[in-house]
């Protein structure tokens, strides 16, 4: 077998001081993070999968462990090295880390899964977490009461009060070391809450999510979700979440995607002594295996049948590793999904690997029909096995909540087209949220019931192809509403290029899929459309103004051939164009309709290569508004947004009782800052978290934000990177990435 002497990797270098226990997010996917847990060996990047090392036997060496596959931290039992005179005096005498031999973070846990096991443990609540402390772990783990999936509703309850009631003598025996604060409450949502609000109370630094080991024994998955989306939103979100006992590859994606930190599990090694193999897929058995169904280092100069051939003790390190890297390499792939925004379609995939696992994703993704429409009616449309997972596990009712709000902290816009994956993709997060902001914002031009034409047939982009015939109908039909019909739902022509609608990479046929009547109605009323009569013209085929042409007179609503004077079509462009940017200024910046009208009223426009809009000028002469090329979006210079900021009427107040729908039209979401912070946001720094003194409740990471002063006076803005719930809690990091420089701006 193969050593890893050579590569021998230097120890951590511990983070400050004043910064032990915090945890920064410095790139998200909605829930999901990519984040830095500070401590005083090191930074530990999330998420991370804790390996369990048992003290008493190592099947990988922790250094090795360090060296060789770059793992930052590692889990062990605290009781158990209390239990063993030789391990105790050496953890007491050289501490923890000498011990083990691993310079990375030590996590230990308290004895309670041993108690889940054996049914007691003898030591006592503060006595484990002083000797902890004693023996200088990084994080350290209370004392909690283990709710099992058997137990009553009762005894869950008194699990939960009696963990929540050692929380104080527990934080106290730490004297400042970073504390591990678990939440029970078994399968009971009510209780799950419960644990999380209580235990949040408490100075904690991370939040495992306990009780979990045989949930997913059983591959209960579905009841996973349903505690993880039960328990999540209702921790301080500033906080690391992780995930007691979960190591299976194949439910990271999942997990991270509503908001798992960390992950810690023995799995690999036991496994690995059970000759089974860990993959993304699922659970191998080495005597099935003709070919390796990860091809990692360790094996690559191995066949299936030369370690059947091995002793035990090599057979079982070599599995062990193979597991490792495998586990270790998906939760790679997850945080490059993190990063790209596609932790959903990740999930979504693995979703595939186990028929539990799909059971629990369509139980999250699926929602309730909205009222009026029957399963029926969508049958031509859906049919897979979402109209079957609706009517057998209707999601909706008291979780629907809990579930808006993992939809809620997704960033609509992303500069990625939308891979297609089947109906899935209509239920990404994202998607749903883009719909949401669409639908909420955006609004017809005119009042009261219009004609509707949808067009349909063709992906985009549709400038080329259809903007003659949209001028030519905006001079005979000016009230005529003009949508694209995209695979994930209806947009207006005006904002035609908008991500993710517009960029859906996916077969042709998507496009030309006809949306039956019902539907199109109902779609049309979430865009505020009262229609009158619905046309689609299908514009794949060529001479689409002559089908267009025929379209209406069938219709009654032209008499003649759609034609226009070629000197009309100047200004018709132009006013198309100023729509453009309207509806920009309104769905994506969230400016008030008749504000955002007005303010480019007297505008001009400088025009790129391929016709579109390059730049908004204001009636001075200045470049105020860019509209983007990547997502469809609107940038902002800093004289813009000063521009929008005059719009804003209402104060920023945060009072708990707070309704959406006050929002609209209020612009970008302010931030106050802190006096300290006020020269350096104006001179283009970043806000940084703990320089803020409150916020709009509708910020929200990835869009545009406001930097205001404590007078409110606007100091910058840029792309917020928290949402408004974690603006204040944070301690550490990127709050905003500030896009203007004032200084320069104003001189
Ligand atoms: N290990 C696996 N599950 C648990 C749990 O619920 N609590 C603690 N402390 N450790 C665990």
């Amino acid at each position: 077998m193969t050593a890893w002497k050579d590569d021998v990797r230097g120890d951590p270098v511990p983070c400050k001081e004043s910064d032990w226990g915090k945890f920064e997010v410095t790139a998200r996917d909605g829930c999901a993070r990519i984040g830095r847990i500070h401590t005083a060996h090191g930074i530990l990047e999330t998420p991370a999968l804790l390996p369990v090392i048992n003290p008493n036997i190592r099947t990988i060496e922790p250094r090795e462990m360090w060296d060789r596959y770059g793992i930052q931290g590692l889990i062990t039992n605290s009781y158990i090295i209390w239990k063993h005179d030789d391990l105790k005096r050496h953890a007491v005498e050289k501490g923890v880390h000498d011990l083990i031999n691993f310079p990375g973070v030590i996590m230990t846990d308290s004895g309670t899964f041993q108690s889940y096991v054996y049914g007691d443990v003898e030591v006592g609540v503060e006595e484990i977490v002083e000797f902890q402390r004693s023996i200088g772990v990084d994080i350290a783990t209370m004392l909690d009461v283990f709710s099992r999936p058997d137990m009553s509703e009762e005894e869950v309850r008194q699990a939960v009060r009696t963990t929540i009631e050692r929380c104080e003598a527990s934080i106290e025996a730490a004297q400042g070391t970073m504390l591990n604060g678990p939440i029970q409450g078994g399968v009971y949502r009510d209780l799950r809450k419960q644990s999380a609000q209580g235990m949040g109370q408490f100075d904690f630094a991370v939040h495992p999510i306990g009780g979990i080991v045989p949930i997913m024994e059983k591959h209960r998955y579905k009841d996973l979700a349903k505690i993880m989306l039960a328990t999540i939103g209702e921790l301080p979100p500033e906080r690391p979440r992780h995930m007691f006992g979960c190591g299976h590859p194949m439910l990271f994606s999942m997990l991270i995607a509503l908001g798992a930190d960390l992950f810690d599990s023995a799995a690999y090694a036991l496994f690995a002594r059970d000759d089974r193999l860990l993959s993304p897929q699922g659970t191998y058995r080495l005597k099935d295996l003709h070919a390796w169904p990860e091809l990692v280092p360790c094996i690559v100069n191995w066949t299936p049948e030369a370690v059947r051939a091995l002793n035990e003790d090599e057979r079982t390190t070599l599995l062990a590793r193979y597991n490792l890297e495998v586990t270790l390499a998906e939760l790679s792939r997850c945080k490059q999904a993190v990063h790209e925004g596609t932790i959903w379609q990740l999930a979504e995939q693995r979703s595939h690997q186990h028929p539990a696992l799909r059971e629990a994703f369509l139980w999250l993704t699926t929602r309730p029909l909205p009222s009026g429409l029957s399963s029926d009616l969508l049958d031509d449309l859906v049919q897979d096995d979402r109209t079957a997972a609706r009517e057998h596990h209707p999601n909706g009712g008291i979780w629907e909540q809990d579930w808006a709000n993992v939809v809620n902290k997704q960033a609509t816009q992303r500069k990625k087209g939308e891979r297609w994956g089947g109906e899935d993709t209509l239920t990404r997060p994202h998607v749903l949220v883009a719909r949401k902001q669409l639908q909420q914002r955006w609004r017809p031009s005119s009042t009261g019931s219009t004609d509707v034409l949808v067009l349909n047939g063709k992906p985009g982009p549709w400038r080329q192809r259809c903007d003659l015939l949209a001028l030519r109908l905006r001079s005979v039909l000016p009230n005529l509403e003009i949508l694209v019909q995209t695979p994930l739902g209806l947009l207006p022509y005006s904002l035609e290029d908008l991500n993710p609608f517009a960029q859906v990479d996916g077969p042709s046929w998507l496009w030309s899929r006809r949306l039956n009547t019902v539907l199109l109605r109902q779609e049309l009323q979430r865009l505020h459309i009262e229609a009158d009569r619905i046309l689609i013209l299908d514009i794949s085929a060529d001479s689409i103004i002559q089908h267009a042409s025929n379209l209406l007179k069938k219709h009654g609503l032209l008499e003649d051939d759609l034609q226009v004077d070629d000197s009309d079509l100047t200004q018709l462009r132009d006013e198309l164009r100023r729509r453009q940017v309207l509806d920009k200024l309104v769905v994506c910046l969230n400016v008030n309709y008749e504000y955002a009208a007005t303010m480019i009223e007297s505008c001009s426009y400088v025009i790129g290569g391929t016709g579109r809009v390059k730049n908004v000028i204001d009636k001075d002469g200045h470049h105020i508004l860019s509209p983007r090329l990547t997502d469809g979006g609107l940038s902002i210079t800093d004289l813009g947004s000063k521009i929008i900021h005059a719009q804003r009427s209402l104060p920023v107040e945060y009072d708990g009782q707070f309704q959406p729908k006050k929002a609209i039209g209020q612009g970008p979401p302010l931030l106050v800052v802190e006096q300290d912070a006020v020269e350096f946001v104006l001179k283009g720094r970043n806000v940084f978290h703990g320089f803020i003194l409150a916020c709009d409740p509708w910020l929200k990471a990835g869009q545009t934000c406001f930097i205001v002063d404590q007078e409110g006076t606007l100091i910058g803005h840029g792309l917020a990177q928290c949402d408004a719930d974690e603006a204040l809690r944070f301690k550490k990091g990127i709050a905003v990435r500030t896009r203007s420089d004032f200084s320069k701006t104003f001189k």
